[in-house]
């Protein structure tokens, strides 16, 4: 007898009946395929097109808009997301959805940002398992410690944590603002949590004396200086773009550090003929889709959190109304002052 389940105990686990690929889905979802069929072979946009068709359908009877970072993979990212981004464009567009419901399709932190910055909606996470080793990294107690510690040393924390460490925050920062933000706090000393390898990036671009955590991200940290001189060795004229989570001396073999829209934002504006992205590995297949004259080297780390997230897994979200994520109010109002001192600073060298 087939095991009897509630959606809680199987988050990510596909709706019985998956949609059928009919003629009329087909039509409807033409158009993106015309922009994926170079990355998502064609066995593998049957099984997606008929989710896309019906996620569409779903959003629009439950007045829902979708949020994908640009982790998603592509027949998410380019398939049924309203807009796209990296945590701080996220976190801007988060204040100001109309839409009833949010989707998150992203991690754990970004579904709570969401929520801090707009508590009246409904923000979904389609799969609570979606985390992330820097937010894992450090709690709320943690922070107390520290300022204990460094009494009146302001603290400036990455946005990739919980609700709870930014409630103890004096300000936020993402990959694109970090530097900006810690020069905004007109101090010569911050504390900044949780990415050790992001604080010693900063480091490097400012006066300002900062003080760690260490803290990493679990993708990012794996790949190293040697593998970028391998690449080099290969296509002599690639150009590199890294995320400041990865290692310093791999950040040192760079032609370019950012976040994952600065990233993006080089590749769409410089068109390098050949490029590798030194981060996720959905980023290359996004860009792939839509800069068919660059080339990309390929080699990429997964992060097993982002990847959660699938189409079925948006499916059932919309259809279940589950996951829904709350914060405290006390906590939630606390941790929203941090977040929008970040967004006052806005966007910086970061990308
Ligand atoms: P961005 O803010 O650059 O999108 O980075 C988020 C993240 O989790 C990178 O690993
Ligand atoms: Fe967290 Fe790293 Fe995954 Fe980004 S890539 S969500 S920092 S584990």
């Amino acid at each position: 007898m087939a095991p009897v389940t509630t959606p809680d105990q199987t988050p990510s686990s596909p709706p019985n009946a998956p949609p059928a690929l009919t003629p009329e889905v087909a039509e409807a979802t033409r158009a993106i395929w015309e922009r994926l069929k170079g990355v998502i072979p064609e066995v593998e946009w049957a099984v997606h097109a008929p989710y896309i068709a019906r996620i569409e359908e779903l959003k629009r009877e439950r007045n829902a808009v979708i949020l994908a970072h640009n982790y998603q993979t592509p027949e998410i990212f380019h398939g049924v997301a309203d807009i796209v981004g990296d945590s701080l464009g996220l976190a801007q567009e988060a204040v100001t959805a109309e839409a009833d419901v949010i989707v998150l399709c992203g991690v754990h932190f970004m579904a709570e940002t969401a929520k801090i910055l707009n508590p009246d909606k409904t923000v979904l996470i389609p799969d609570l398992r979606a985390g992330c080793s820097l937010a894992e990294s450090i709690t709320g107690a943690d922070v107390r410690e520290l300022k204990a510690r460094y009494p009146g040393v302001p603290v400036v924390t990455y946005v990739n944590t919980s609700a709870d460490v930014k409630a103890e925050s004096d300000i936020c920062c993402t990959s694109s603002n970090a530097v900006q933000v810690v020069e905004s706090l007109g101090v010569d000393r911050v504390i900044f949590l949780p990415d050790e390898y992001l604080a010693k990036w900063v480091a490097t671009q400012t006066d300002v004396d900062i003080i760690r955590w260490d803290g990493t991200c679990e993708v990012h940290e794996r790949f190293t200086a040697e593998e970028i001189r391998q690449y080099r060795r290969g296509y002599p004229d690639v150009v590199v773009l890294a995320h400041p989570e990865c290692p310093p001396d791999v950040l040192d073999e760079a032609d370019y550090v950012g976040s994952t829209a600065g990233m993006m934002g080089y590749v769409r504006d410089r068109q390098p003929e050949r490029v590798v992205m030194i981060t996720e590995c959905s980023m290359s297949d996004n860009l792939a889709a839509e800069n068919p004259d660059v080339e990309f080297v390929r080699p990429c780390n997964l992060c097993p959190h982002m990847k959660r997230i699938t189409l079925p897994g948006i499916l059932r979200s919309l259809e279940t109304m589950e996951h829904k994520v709350e914060v405290a109010p006390e906590m939630a109002e606390r941790a929203k002052n941090a977040v929008e001192r970040m967004l006052a600073v806005g966007r910086g060298s970061g990308g």
